[in-house]
């Protein structure tokens, strides 16, 4: 984990108390934990968040989900007084940054992101000594200490786009998605400097393995988030962040869809497009359920029930890298809006 600090006063100080209050929540049932999750969030006003990864009914009881883009454009947005982010870390982190006047709250500390992880921010803060001059453009799947040497940050909706409004001969360092970076590389003509970081998830799909999907079902398209490797990018018949596929497999007249992101996005296109089949790709090891983050999947309905109700734990980011990281946070909100994203 980063720097930044998540505070679980519950937890550590009193473990049979804590204890008690799992039982407590695990002895209620689905419907009760529904129940209660939309009472305590009416309650504290308080808004519940959610990425498209993370577990369904997860998903279900937020009042908004979206990819990291609209995430982080709702946080900045809301009047709630309490944020509940149903996603990794620096999803909490960039709610906390940009809201420091609200409690932001994450359902479990521990649901970090292995791509995030990939970049050490003082690693990364000497790759950018080492390139003098070079604008750095990051991707929000970094810990707040990394966006903290960063001149502007972007997702996957609007990467190629930011990257395009800078100057054509604007040295570039890229981070930490190689692959990520690679694809906006072969948009935009640039050659940013890359990162060497991968997410464990999408770095894992099988060229072949979606071949063979494809020999089965002629028809389907081909649907590839940019954080997989190049090859897979080259079979895609739409490459997008999450939002941008939801919306390509909803808006196309295709009865059939291959989806070579992590399996979360499915529930959300289901739901939208009930007639349509959507069809997980297969990661390279049949034996691992590896197209699932694991980290996204840590966050339950039992653990949103807990935090909810003990508004714990709570993501603080120290004031001194928040005061850094907040520019390219806004920089990349601002320049998303000016383009209408
Ligand atoms: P998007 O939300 O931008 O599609 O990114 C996917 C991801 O890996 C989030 O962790
Ligand atoms: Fe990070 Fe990959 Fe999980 Fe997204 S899917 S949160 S990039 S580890």
């Amino acid at each position: 984990m980063s720097k930044t600090q998540t505070t679980c006063a519950v937890y550590s100080c009193n473990t049979s108390k804590a204890e008690a209050e799992k039982k407590a929540a695990s002895a209620l049932s689905h419907a009760e934990l529904k129940a209660e999750i939309r009472r305590l969030a009416k309650e504290k006003n308080a808004v519940i968040m959610a990425h498209y990864y993370v577990n369904g009914e997860v998903q279900d009881i937020a009042d908004f989900i979206g990819d990291s883009l609209a995430l982080a454009q709702q946080a900045a947005k809301t009047d709630a007084d309490i944020i509940v982010l149903c996603g990794v870390h620096f999803m909490g982190e960039t709610a906390a940054i940009l809201c420091p006047d609200k409690k932001v709250l994450v359902p479990d500390p521990a649901a970090t992101c292995s791509l995030a992880e990939s970049c050490p921010a003082d690693e990364f803060a000497a790759f950018v000594a080492a390139h003098p001059g070079h604008t750095v453009v990051s991707y929000v799947n970094t810990t707040a200490a990394t966006k903290a040497v960063t001149d502007v940050v972007v997702t996957s909706s609007n990467a190629r786009q930011i990257v395009e409004s800078l100057p054509e001969d604007a040295p570039i360092i890229f981070g930490p998605d190689q692959n990520l970076g690679a694809y906006i590389n072969s948009l935009t003509g640039r050659n940013m400097i890359l990162w060497n970081g991968a997410c464990h998830v999408h770095a894992r799909f099988s060229v072949e393995k979606i071949l063979a999907l494809k020999a089965e079902h002629p028809d389907a398209k081909i649907l590839v988030h940019p954080e997989c490797k190049g090859p897979v990018v080259k079979l895609a018949d739409k490459v997008g962040s999450t939002a941008a596929l939801l919306k390509f497999a909803i808006a196309d007249e295709a009865k059939e869809f291959i989806v070579a992101t992590e399996s979360g996005i499915l529930h959300e296109m289901q739901k939208s497009a009930p007639e349509k089949t959507f069809i997980p790709a297969p990661p390279d090891d049949s034996t691992c359920a590896c197209n699932e983050c694991e980290y996204m999947k840590m966050v339950t309905l039992e653990k949103l029930y807990r935090c909810l109700r003990d508004e714990q734990p709570i993501v603080t980011v120290p004031a001194d890298i928040a005061a850094k990281a907040i520019k390219p946070i806004e920089r990349m909100l601002s320049i998303s809006k000016q383009l209408g994203l």
